[in-house]
């Protein structure tokens, strides 16, 4: 799949890997060090996509139907789907859930809420919670989980997925970062998260839309494959205990920009110190939430393992204040990148 990235005109420098390649697994030093080139990579302007710009004929149609696998993930591939040769996604949420849409609407274009327009361009690139280089095929793979139908590259859903990242991409820098991507920066706090103060706020600002026990609001055609109206925050149907959303600070980051419904990262409706709440109460250990067995296995390289990545087993033989202070801070640091 590289090698059809290549021959896009435009996508030929993603991002420079070399001398290392897709798949190698880094000592610490070298990760380190492409890391650091990861991160000092030139800049360019957010920019806004324009669903008027995708071209008609068979491309448009492609793109237009990875627009519609994002927005309509668990009807389309999601363990429900009516074609049961089609579930390929592991959980009963929509890309566009996190991926939110900004203005253009399109799924993955709302500034600091996990954008997806430079997508292109960010991969290859070193991830430190499989410890190994990989693709921006394998980024979304990834995203897709352990379906119940394993996804293949050449499935012409994932290639229509692959297509609309192509077509978001066009006109950016090839090897350079965005402004607006990934999640919001966010001031630390002097004190923990607390997910006492955390319940009383997600009662007043949360479950109107994600219930009570934030397993999120099916529709009416919901064992059809209609999904949820509300995407479930808890339970079987969204990220487990081990997903990128499952660490604090991330997810503090994320609600920031873009909850309650409505807010975005330049009228953000929470304080940091009630995002961090709001997120400490969802991501609390009682919340009932999908196991992932092999977590302690993630974030192999201890010196480069996030703080908020916070799993008890990682902490065996430790006072217990030793991973409450991992999982609720106070952080070291917030803006950590995951
Ligand atoms: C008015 C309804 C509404 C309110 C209130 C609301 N949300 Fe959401 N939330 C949504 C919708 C709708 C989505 C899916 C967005 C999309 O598909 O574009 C979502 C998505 C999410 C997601 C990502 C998807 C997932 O299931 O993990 C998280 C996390 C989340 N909300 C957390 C919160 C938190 C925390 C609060 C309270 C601070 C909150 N929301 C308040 C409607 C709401
Ligand atoms: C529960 C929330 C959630 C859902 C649902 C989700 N993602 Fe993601 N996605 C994330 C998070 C968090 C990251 C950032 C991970 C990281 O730092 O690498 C991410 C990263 C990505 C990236 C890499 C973006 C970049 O520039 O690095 C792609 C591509 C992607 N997701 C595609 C998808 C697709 C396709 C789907 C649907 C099949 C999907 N995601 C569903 C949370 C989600």
């Amino acid at each position: 799949m590289l090698s059809l990235l290549l021959c896009v005109p435009g996508f030929a420098l993603a991002f420079d890997v070399a001398p290392h390649k897709v798949g190698d697994a880094l000592p610490t030093a070298d990760a380190q060090a492409l890391l650091a080139r990861y991160a000092a990579r030139p800049q360019q302007p957010w920019r806004e996509p324009s669903e008027a710009r995708i071209p008609a004929g068979p491309a448009g149609d492609q793109i237009r139907d990875g627009i519609d696998i994002l927005r309509n993930t668990s009807t389309r591939v999601g363990k429900l789907a009516p074609d049961a040769s089609k579930r390929m996604n592991w959980n009963s949420l929509n890309c566009v859930n996190c991926h939110q849409a900004g203005p253009s609407g399109l799924p993955g274009s709302k500034k600091f809420t996990l954008p997806l327009v430079n997508a292109v361009n960010d991969y290859p690139k070193f991830d430190i919670k499989s410890g190994k280089i990989i693709s921006l095929e394998q980024r979304a793979m990834g995203m897709f989980g352990a379906g119940a139908v394993p996804i293949k590259v050449e499935a012409p859903e994932f290639q229509a997925v692959l297509a609309y990242l192509r077509w978001l991409a066009q006109d950016t820098q090839p090897g350079a970062a965005m402004d607006g991507a990934g999640l919001l920066p966010m001031k630390a706090i002097a004190r923990a998260a607390d997910p006492v103060r955390g319940q009383k706020l997600y009662a007043s600002k949360c479950q109107a839309c994600h219930g009570v026990d934030a397993g999120g609001q099916r529709k009416p055609d919901f064992a059809q494959g209609g999904g949820y109206m509300f995407p479930p925050l808890a339970g079987s149907d969204t990220y487990d205990n081990a997903g990128h959303m499952f660490a604090v600070p991330l997810l503090a980051r994320y609600i920031r920009a873009s909850m309650p419904f409505g807010a975005s990262a330049d009228k953000p409706q929470l304080t940091p110190a009630e995002a961090l709440d709001i997120a400490a109460f969802v991501n609390d250990d009682t919340t009932p939430r999908g196991q992932n067995p092999n977590r302690t296995k993630l974030y192999p390289d201890v010196a480069l393992r996030p703080q908020g990545f916070a799993i008890p087993e990682n902490f065996a033989g430790q006072p217990p204040q030793a991973y409450q202070r991992a999982k609720f801070g106070p952080f070291r640091n917030i803006n950590e990148h995951y």
